[in-house]
């Protein structure tokens, strides 16, 4: 009865929300202009075999080949018909579509013992997982512009689980690839796209501008290892809309590097928009952090409705990352069942090596959260600064975290400075508005 009458409740919720916010409809992905490509080819004038069983490498490097050496005005769309296209890891270049027809899969071989490696990124120092280099990606753009990624819903499939299995045992000589990255690149959208089973995160912008991700669908198991969904590192204006999202790691994550090498190369992340995401994961659904070396500013996160999560918005960091994290606007988040609704906290993540210096600590100012509604969260939320770095400028308003009938629990805070407006349960101490001294209205 009483889940009953909260789905009817949530639903209800929704459905003014949808209908009541002026800005439901905004969108941020015309920061792209989407361009007509005039020259097409198939992968099929290429020798692509959609059988499932053809390795199809050759063709998928002979046609991008192609498309970066004629430089066809305009730049070129290259079509993958219905079919399964088994391939090894290929890169893409300038100025050109991989367009997924519905029902067509770009699929990975399994052959991880053949994959290519490539330096690691600079801001980390080391492959995120070991040290030393990284595997590729498996499809990767490496200083590209103007690039699309689209189709009616075809799929990106990385056949991740012999890479899952080789963590869970071990084996791993080198961290895992992503499903999709760009780096040093501009001018991308990845939209009308499937994803799923990546080896590890799935789709990571780094060192990039200029990216809208919109309509994608990104899958991959609950107990999938860092299957992250987006991974916006160290790039600026970056727009991430109505998309759906169910991995066994964060959905979407800021990130800007790793402790010593993420300082000293410096990149911020910034300027970042996620609107209107769906999914499910046993960790974030919204995430900042914990790489954050390079510093993440000017984040705005809304309208995001999330389901059977660990945490609803998780802001992670740790010492030694220095850097800062700060102006972060996030609201309308609808949350049903979780173990925490908010969370942010300093303690998050490890160290590269021991060179990391512990006394370069994070600065987290300037945190608002607004309009938060969520059923079934275990811990309503912990906000866990740093001694020698107190979190400043936090500020919630209109917050309402239930828990299950049996286990209503309050908040947990330390070493942070802020305010609270009509936040449910009452928050910590730290929190509490002091007659309207400052108000949280006022920034949003
Ligand atoms: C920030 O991103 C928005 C789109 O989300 C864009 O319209 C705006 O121009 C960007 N701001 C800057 C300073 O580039
Ligand atoms: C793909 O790009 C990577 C990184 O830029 C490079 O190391 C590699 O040689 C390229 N592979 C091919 C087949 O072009
Ligand atoms: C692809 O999937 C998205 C998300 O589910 C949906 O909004 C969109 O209409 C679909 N597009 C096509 C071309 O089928």
């Amino acid at each position: 009865m009483w889940r009953l009458s909260v789905s009817i409740f949530l639903f209800s919720c929704l459905a003014v929300s949808s209908s009541s916010f002026g800005d439901s409809e905004a969108t941020c992905s015309g920061i792209v202009p989407l361009r007509y490509r005039y020259d097409k080819i198939s992968i099929t004038d290429y020798g692509g075999v959609g059988d499932g069983r053809t390795v199809n490498t050759k063709a998928f490097r002979a046609a991008i080949y192609r498309i970066q050496h004629l430089k066809r005005r305009g730049g070129t769309l290259l079509y993958i018909p219905p079919g399964v296209y088994l391939t090894e890891s290929f890169n893409l270049t300038s100025h050109m579509t991989l367009y997924l027809a519905k029902g067509a899969v770009i699929r990975a071989v399994q052959d991880t013992w053949n994959w290519p490696l490539i330096d690691p990124l600079p801001s980390y120092g080391r492959g995120r997982e070991l040290p030393g280099g990284r595997y590729m990606s498996f499809i990767h753009g490496d200083g590209l512009r103007d690039v699309v990624i689209t189709g009616q819903n075809g799929t990106i499939d990385g056949q991740g689980e012999v890479w899952w299995n080789m963590w869970r045992s071990r084996t791993l000589k080198y961290t895992r690839p992503n499903l999709i990255e760009f780096k040093d690149s501009k001018e991308i959208i990845i939209s009308n796209v499937i994803f799923q089973n990546s080896p590890f995160w799935n789709i990571h912008p780094v060192y990039c501008s200029n990216v809208v991700i919109h309509h994608v669908t990104i899958l991959a198991p609950q107990d999938s290892p860092n299957t992250d969904g987006i991974d916006p590192d160290s790039s600026y204006n970056v727009c991430i809309e109505d998309s759906y999202i169910s991995t066994g790691d964060d959905l979407v994550a800021i990130k800007s590097g790793w402790d010593e090498y993420g300082i000293a190369y410096g990149r911020p992340s910034s300027n970042i928009t996620i609107r209107r995401i769906t999914g499910s994961s046993p960790f974030a659904g919204i995430a900042i952090g914990s790489e954050t070396s390079g510093g993440i500013k000017n984040i705005v996160a809304e309208h995001i409705t999330l389901s059977n999560m660990g945490v609803g918005v998780n802001i992670k960091t740790n010492i030694g990352r220095g850097g800062y994290i700060k102006n972060i606007k996030i609201s309308d988040v609808y949350i049903d069942t979780a173990k925490y609704g908010i969370k942010i906290a300093g303690d998050t993540g490890d160290h590269p090596d021991e060179n990391y210096n512990p006394n370069a600590l994070p600065i987290v100012k300037g945190i608002h959260i607004k309009n938060v509604w969520g059923v079934n969260v275990r811990n309503a939320g912990s906000i866990q600064g740093l001694k020698g770095s107190p979190f400043t400028g936090i500020c919630l308003s209109e917050i309402n975290l239930h828990g299950s009938l049996n286990s209503y629990k309050t908040w947990k805070c330390s070493d942070v400075i802020g305010t609270s407006l009509k936040v449910s349960p009452w928050p910590c101490s730290e929190l509490r508005t002091t007659g309207g001294s400052y108000s949280c209205s006022s920034t949003f």
